[in-house]
């Protein structure tokens, strides 16, 4: 594999569940869009020469203005995002570059992934994986429930893991995975290629890379940011 790599970036979510308010890849994170967060985060990685961003469809000129502002290490373009999260990656898609042959796809909501989980996802499919997800092991134990909320099984958590992005495949795997794309309950691309009958391999997620969703997930982002900073300061 001798091409460049790629990160798209869906950011075209509502951010219900965070709550009234503009679109979640705009809200603040210590004083700076959660969009801006991420873009940073991915293009910092030296294995990522472009980033392509799925804004939301009412938004587009103003997130085009707003990373225009900031000083990338790698290009930055800006499409309209689409109603589901399938639709805005598939958007971002039909924009790449010929020479892209690896595609990462991370969540704005995941504005503070750490450098070295890019680069480890880059890797592990650069090394030969068709598809790769981090991961991290489970600490709650998991139990499943039927519509009466009883519980119908506990499962075996070992066997368990929680996905995050930046999810990373070869190209033609992701597109051949959209091409025959159902929407239906997708939360992430690798389940589509999972789909394909295509393994997907894991690699370590990080904690730092949390989804924000909820609110409380903003106070975890910003004490997060806030340790950095001063680890900054210090340094
Ligand atoms: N996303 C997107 N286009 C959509 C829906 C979601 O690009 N039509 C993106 C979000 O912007 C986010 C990622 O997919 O970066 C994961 O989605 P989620 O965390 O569910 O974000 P939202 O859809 O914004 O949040 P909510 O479901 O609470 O409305
Ligand atoms: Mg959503």
């Amino acid at each position: 594999m001798s091409g460049r790599t790629a990160a798209l970036i869906p950011a075209a979510g509502r951010g219900e569940r965070l709550g009234p308010g503009a679109p979640k890849a705009l809200r603040d994170i210590g004083g700076i869009p959660m969009l801006v967060h991420a873009v940073k985060a991915i293009s910092s990685c030296p294995a990522v020469s472009i980033v392509i961003v799925a804004a939301p469809s009412d938004n587009v000129d103003e997130v085009t203005a707003l990373l225009g502002q900031q000083e990338f290490p790698s290009d930055v373009h800006v499409v309209a995002g689409g109603d589901t999260r399938v639709e805005s990656v598939a958007r971002a898609l039909i924009n790449l570059p010929d020479d892209i042959d690896v595609v990462l796809v991370h969540d704005a909501a995941r504005p503070l992934v750490p450098e070295e989980v890019v680069a480890s996802v880059v890797s592990a499919v650069r090394a030969g994986h068709d598809a790769v997800v981090p991961a991290l092991p489970m600490t709650d134990t998991v139990k499943r429930v039927d519509t009466n909320d009883d519980v119908t099984a506990t499962l075996d958590r070992s066997t368990l893991r929680a996905i995050q992005t930046p999810q990373g495949f070869r190209r033609e795997i992701l597109q051949r995975a959209h091409a025959i794309a159902d929407d239906e309950g997708i939360t992430d691309d690798a389940g589509m290629v999972e789909a394909l009958g295509i393994t997907v391999h894991v690699v370590p997620g990080h904690e730092e890379a949390l989804k924000v969703t909820r609110p409380f997930d903003v106070v975890v982002a910003e004490a997060i940011l806030a340790k950095r900073r001063s680890l900054g300061a210090l340094g």
